[in-house]
């Protein structure tokens, strides 16, 4: 079968590359050899798409002995000779007279060399253009090629036969052995899973392909290929396949193709097109990855779990795998977010003493957070949630309970296969130090130093409750001054140095996008921006929904600003943002592509015909604040939304909440436009200090955030001019009355499950009164939201929102 596999090969290589001048080239011959050193030379393929050679490894002077692609300037990595062994510079590879292949260090000593050569006299060798490098015999048999050397990338053309196995590694920048495996297993399943490092015991698999028939032995699998054209398949023995990818690729005359099983577990396949496109390179896009939820379909009890110990796994936008530790714990390797978390302080039963547990220690609770069955050492039902918070204080074995449905499960460390999922609503109680959780609280009622500013006060609330045309058209005018005096000055051009290049976007023709749209016939919203159409695109893999924005208040000299801000927004990942796949910039057709949402806006959601669930409702609040704390803080450049309201939240296929409209601010740095699009798009979101000449910082987002959370509780509209009860039309004021005289029910009046949950109530109303701070430097930073949100940390009690007006 192998030899068969072998011949097939070969002649593909005769017909791929007949034998010509380049071809010759690529034949090394004994006595050649390669030093490590920058710059140092290297072996080509003829065509000169892969090289072999040595690289430096980042910030080291170490060197790998490496297989890569040439021609694209991220001169990705799919093969590595010693990663576990890096070289130092001066380290030489030599093809020896004798037919020898041996990496040696600088004092001779052996780094590497090739495993299982065949026996028989090695006479060259080759780099060839599928990426193999190979020792062949004079008659062009391979005796060694890095085919069959297996280390975390496949290419086209390569198979995995029987027992063999690709290996992560640890990092994207470290090429020592990594936690995952992909296996083709005897019995003809493909199987990826964790392994327990340093041995290679495999942990249940958390993907395994459905290619193994018990009774039909020749049905089952035997080989895995990533075939010519780029698809990869499970051949089985009687010669049927089963497709992993169930997409139309592009041409792999076009492309480039990999799949690598990365340093988080994923195995994933990636495509990069062979030359820039109108002179820019994209990167390496996902065509197609396993598993669909590592977080989640890493089961059985024992063992870490794809993000190590104590800490927790949720999925990103790209559902790839973000590992999170524990409050109160750490990384064990900064470097590596999978290698697990370490308690800061060990907790034991002995510090105790004659001391109270309450004195101690606090709980804190992380909501939708989970460990499945491991580590449990109690299950306690019935049980309420005070008790149970209660009953893991005063147990000094118990770090964790898990409180769910009515049961109480009581933890030990280390907690393994940690996982947060906002489908579920269990929630995880941390038993904290009090002194790791009184920590940074800048937040105190005290610090109260309201800015006196009645006349803009004054202004404000005319502005708000609007009721004269001719004042509003004269505050339109005169706050669009000051926008963009203080905007302008804050903001001004800081164009970022990368380019859109680097971000995974698609640039399309105008022409393209027209047919998308179908001429742009289908509306689906209108704001600020722009006009919003419904689309069908083509891509790599598929054909998607995408909604078109269709620009068309840029400013004309926003030339280079509309080039930054794209990529800024390219670079944006987070399962709470809406994703922008692709753009187009002809002239004055400036239009952003992205994905399609499914579930509408948050607005229809809550001001529809029937009250959401208030479980669905707060998570939805949790995610947008997630959304907007990485927006301020996890970018590589901030982005300040500066319209926040339900209208720019959409709703993906599971209720996830997805941030829109980010990162557009600076495009309508235009004239007139701009006043417009702030009046119209936030009126009753707005923060106060948009009206008075003090700059614009992140904490208006946190202002309109802290509206909308009100919203979202209590299902209504920031401003209901119709409503009956003067005190209820504007909805903050209603809400810190409420607050005030400790009636919030009145808020939530007919809503059950909310009245069943007034303690989650008040704490969300709390956060939001805090949201809505006049004085900016009052509201908690986004940061602080989702910590206060989600119980990480107390929320202290609120001042009066607008010290100076009559609410207080
Ligand atoms: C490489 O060299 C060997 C031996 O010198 C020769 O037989 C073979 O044809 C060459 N192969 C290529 C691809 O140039
Ligand atoms: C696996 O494949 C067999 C037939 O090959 C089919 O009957 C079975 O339903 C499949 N199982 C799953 C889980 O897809
Ligand atoms: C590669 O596999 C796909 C199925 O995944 C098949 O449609 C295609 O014909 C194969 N290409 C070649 C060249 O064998
Ligand atoms: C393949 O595509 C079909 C139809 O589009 C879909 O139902 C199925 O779930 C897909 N299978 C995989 C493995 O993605
Ligand atoms: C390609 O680049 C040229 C010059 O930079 C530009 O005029 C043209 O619009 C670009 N075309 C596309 C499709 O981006």
């Amino acid at each position: 079968m192998a030899l068969s596999l072998l011949l097939h090969l070969l002649g593909l290589f005769l017909v791929v590359e007949p034998l010509s001048v380049a071809a010759q080239t690529a034949n090394i011959s004994l006595g050649s050899s390669l030093t490590a050193s920058q710059g140092s030379s290297t072996w080509q393929s003829p065509s000169g798409t892969f090289a072999f050679g040595f690289r430096r490894i980042a910030d080291q002077d170490l060197f790998l002995l490496a297989i890569w692609y040439d021609k694209i300037p991220d001169k990705t990595i799919v093969w590595y000779a010693n990663g576990d062994n890096p070289a130092p510079k001066g380290s030489k590879l030599e093809l020896t007279t004798d037919g020898q292949l041996t990496l040696t260090g600088p004092r001779s000593q052996e780094i590497w060399k090739p495993e299982s050569v065949l026996s028989g006299r090695v006479a060259y060798a080759a780099m060839l253009d599928t990426g193999n490098f190979v020792l062949a015999n004079n008659n062009a048999d391979y005796l060694w090629q890095s085919f069959k050397d297996l280390k975390d990338t496949v290419l086209p053309t390569q198979v995995l036969e029987i027992g063999e196995k690709l290996n992560s590694r640890q990092t994207a920048n470290s090429y020592s052995q990594g936690r995952f495996q992909l296996q083709l297993k005897s019995d003809g399943r493909l199987v990826l899973y964790p392994i327990a490092l340093p041995t290679e015991f495999a942990y249940q698999p958390y993907y395994q392909s459905n290619t193994s028939d018990a009774v039909d032995e020749m049905n089952s699998g035997y080989q895995l290929s990533f075939n010519e054209s780029g698809y990869l398949n499970v051949v089985r023995r009687n010669g049927n396949i089963d497709k992993l990818i169930n997409k139309t690729l592009l041409p792999i005359r076009d492309y480039y193709y990999r799949a690598t099983l990365d340093s988080d577990g994923f195995f994933t396949q990636y495509a990069h097109p062979k030359s820039p496109k109108n002179g820019s390179w994209t990167s390496w896009l996902p065509v197609w990855s396993i598993p669909e939820n590592i977080c989640f379909e890493a089961n059985g009890d024992l063992g870490s779990g794809p993000c190590g110990y104590n800490s927790f796994c949720r999925l990103d936008a790209n559902r790839r795998p973000i590992c999170e530790c524990l409050p109160g714990f750490s990384s064990l390797d900064p470097n590596n977010k999978l290698s697990g978390c370490k308690q800061n302080r060990i907790q034991s039963c002995d510090e105790q003493g004659n001391s109270k547990p309450e004195d101690l220690y606090v709980m804190h609770e992380l909501s939708n957070t989970f460990w499945p069955t491991s580590s449990n050492f109690e299950q306690l039902q019935p049980m309420n949630e005070d008790d149970c918070s209660r009953s893991c204080l005063y147990d000094c074995y118990c770090m964790v309970a898990v409180i769910k449905e009515g049961s109480c499960w009581k933890k030990k460390l280390p907690l393994s296969h940690g996982r947060q999922d906002w489908n579920s609503y269990g929630k995880a109680l941390i038993k904290l130090p009090k002194s790791d959780a009184s920590l940074d609280d800048p937040l105190s009622p005290q610090s109260n130093t309201g800015r006196k500013d009645r006349k803009t006060l004054i202004l404000a609330g005319a502005l708000l409750l609007g009721s004269s045309v001719f004042l509003n058209f004269f505050f339109v005018a005169a706050i669009s001054l000051v926008f963009l005096y203080t905007y302008q000055k804050r903001h001004n051009v800081t164009t970022s140095t990368s380019s859109i290049m680097e971000a995974n976007l698609r640039s399309f023709r105008y022409k393209d996008l027209e047919e998308a749209t179908d001429g742009f016939r289908e509306e689906l919203g209108r704001g600020a921006f722009g006009t919003v159409y419904k689309g069908i695109i083509s891509s790599l893999s598929s054909t998607n929904y995408v909604a078109i924005k269709k620009l068309d208040k840029v400013a004309q000299e926003g030339e280079k600003e509309f080039k930054a801000e794209v990529s800024a927004i390219a670079r944006t990942h987070h399962k709470n943002l809406v994703r922008l796949l692709g753009f187009c910039d002809e002239g004055a057709n400036k239009l952003l592509v992205y994905e399609f949402m499914n579930n509408g806006t948050l607005a229809s959601f809550l001001f529809g015909i029937s009250r959401p669930d208030w479980n669905k409702r707060i998570q939805i609040a949790f995610g947008i604040a997630r959304g907007i704390m990485y927006l301020h803080e996890e970018c590589s450049t901030q982005i300040i939304h500066c319209d926040i309201k339900p209208h720019n939240i959409l709703l993906d296929d599971s209720f996830t909440a997805r941030i829109s409209d980010f990162g557009l601010a600076k495009l309508l740095l235009s004239d007139q436009t701009l006043t417009h699009a702030v009046i119209r798009g936030t009126r009753g979101y707005v923060a106060p200090e948009w009206f008075r000449n003090v700059p614009i910082t992140a904490k208006v987002d946190v202002y309109s955030y802290g509206v909308m959370l009100l919203e979202i509780i209590c299902c209504r509209r920031s401003l209901e001019m119709e409503r009956e009860n003067e005190e209820e039309v504007i909805l903050t004021d209603w809400v810190y009355d409420c607050y005030k005289e400790k009636t919030l029910n009145k808020l939530i009046e007919d809503d059950e499950e909310a009245r069943n949950d007034m303690k989650r109530l008040e704490r969300l109303v709390k956060v939001a009164i805090w949201c809505i701070q006049e004085d900016p430097s009052l509201r908690p930073t986004m940061k602080k939201v989702t910590q206060m949100l989600e119980g990480v940390v107390d929320v202290s009690l609120p001042p009066c929102p607008s010290p100076f007006s009559s609410i207080c």
